[in-house]
């Protein structure tokens, strides 16, 4: 495996091993039935200088919202939060592609509402594709976008911005109702162009029946590992917040190594064993 530095002052990995050639939407589809596709979410340029030599797909998504602003939910983010990260991300990567989640309100009233939002959110960041949730009932913005140029991923199961619908964040597809829904929203979604397919929070069974049902690769979050490749939101995975959903597996404790590295450095501002000698500006001698 290539070993990249990280080149701060360009806000660009670095070497690059093809400088600027990014994986894109036709790779992608090709690596369907193939060596899974590692995709993390990102929200700022040295997350993603960090996150970009490992994985194909960065996603800024629109979970920014807890994340980062400590919303309650994805329903308060807007078009403009997601510009910004997006613009972030893309700056801070070169190898995976970057895309961008439409927050709730930027897309469902119509499919030219959608292109206009898609295309400020393209030429803003920079960025290859968008998510957009839905389903079926998204299917033909989806076809219309697609049709435009605009490249999109469509996530189905537990899509969190119909929270308010679903009632909360449960798994879904226990009974043979949410089953069918979810298997006809991912057809649809597959159909109409989506060149990747979220299954959020889904039985093993469905995604198992979805991943060999549709052409284009699909991408687990909490969705067995019968998927074509798997995303988690990467503070998650950091093991950042002390209460995560059963599906995500902590890679480290940051947390705690924050929260220790925090009391190191306040006990030595208040014991003035810092900044020591190496941290303290003098005239040349
Ligand atoms: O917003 C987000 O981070 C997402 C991922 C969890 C797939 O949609």
């Amino acid at each position: 495996m290539s070993t990249y530095t990280l080149d701060t002052s360009t806000s660009r990995a670095n070497p690059t091993p093809a400088p600027m050639r990014r994986l894109t939407v036709p790779s992608l589809k090709g690596m369907k039935g193939g060596t899974p596709i590692a995709m993390l979410t990102a929200y700022t340029a040295r997350m993603a200088q960090l996150l970009d030599p490992h994985c194909d797909v960065l996603l800024v998504g629109d979970s920014l919202g807890q994340v980062i602003y400590g919303l309650p939910s994805t329903i308060p983010v807007t078009l403009e939060m997601m510009c910004a990260h997006g613009a972030a991300v893309v700056r801070g990567s070169y190898h995976a592609l970057v895309a961008v989640d439409m927050p709730f309100g930027s897309y469902e009233a119509s499919p030219q509402q959608a292109f206009e939002n898609a295309a400020r959110i393209l030429k803003e960041t920079g960025a290859a594709a968008v998510k957009l949730e839905g389903g079926e009932a998204m299917a033909e913005t989806i076809a219309f976008l697609v049709a435009r140029g605009i490249p999109v991923i469509g996530p189905v199961g537990l899509t969190p911005q119909a929270v308010n619908a679903l009632g909360g964040y449960r798994a879904r597809g226990r009974d043979e109702a949410e089953r069918a829904k979810i298997i006809a929203d991912a057809k649809a979604v597959a159909d109409a162009g989506a060149f990747l397919l979220v299954l959020e929070g889904v039985m093993e069974e469905i995604a198992d029946e979805a991943t060999r049902l549709v052409a284009c690769p699909t991408i687990g979050i909490g969705a067995s590992a019968s998927c074509d490749g798997q995303v988690l939101v990467t503070e998650d995975m950091l093991g950042l917040f002390e209460r995560t959903p059963r599906f995500v597996k902590r890679f480290d404790d940051f947390a705690t190594r924050v929260g220790e590295a925090a009391a190191a450095y306040a006990g030595a501002v208040r014991a003035r064993s810092f900044p020591e000698d190496a941290q303290v500006y003098r005239p040349a001698s």
